[in-house]
């Protein structure tokens, strides 16, 4: 059994994709499937590394019962070979993944997808960046992720 790892990526790494990683791994952890699963996520720009989630995703997760604890980083050209899938927010994120992707020399190459192809409800093709906008933002992106993560989870086959 190996491990699969998720990576979900979005602009800043502090709304949408520590939102997405804090929901996945939340559904990972009631389902008892840690041993087989993991998430993390990152940005493509870096202009809020090192910083926490923005304080309305994490207010708006709380209430949710989710966590969210990780520190904005940038995507790395070793995120290529150390994720078995790269999970985009929104189809700008998308492009930026794939072009990095270019410059990477690694044989293997993870699954590079947008978030709610996954989706099980939605008609949306882009989880909408919350962060210009007021509140009902974030509940819109908890509601999407929600739903997205619950797809995500049900294509893997995670004790394969
Ligand atoms: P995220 O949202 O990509 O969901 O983390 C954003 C956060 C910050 C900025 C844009 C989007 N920004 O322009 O600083």
């Amino acid at each position: 059994m190996v491990k699969k790892r998720l990576l979900f990526v979005c602009l800043g790494n502090i709304c949408r994709s520590p939102a997405a990683e804090a929901v996945f791994n939340n559904l990972v952890r009631k389902n008892r499937l840690e041993e087989y699963l993991e998430a993390d996520s990152a940005g493509t720009g870096a202009w809020h590394v090192g910083n926490p989630a923005d304080s309305r995703m994490r207010e708006a997760a709380q209430k949710r019962g989710i966590f969210i604890t990780s520190t904005a980083r940038q995507i790395d050209l070793k995120d290529f070979s150390e994720f078995d899938f790269i999970i985009a927010m929104d189809s700008e994120n998308f492009s930026g993944i794939k072009s990095l992707q270019k410059k990477c020399s690694v044989t293997k190459e993870p699954v590079i997808r947008l978030m709610l192809s996954y989706s099980k409800s939605s008609k949306l093709k882009d989880v909408p960046d919350p962060y210009y906008g007021g509140d009902s933002g974030f509940e819109t992106v908890l509601d999407l992720l929600e739903d997205a993560c619950e797809g995500l989870l049900d294509s893997l086959n995670p004790k394969e």
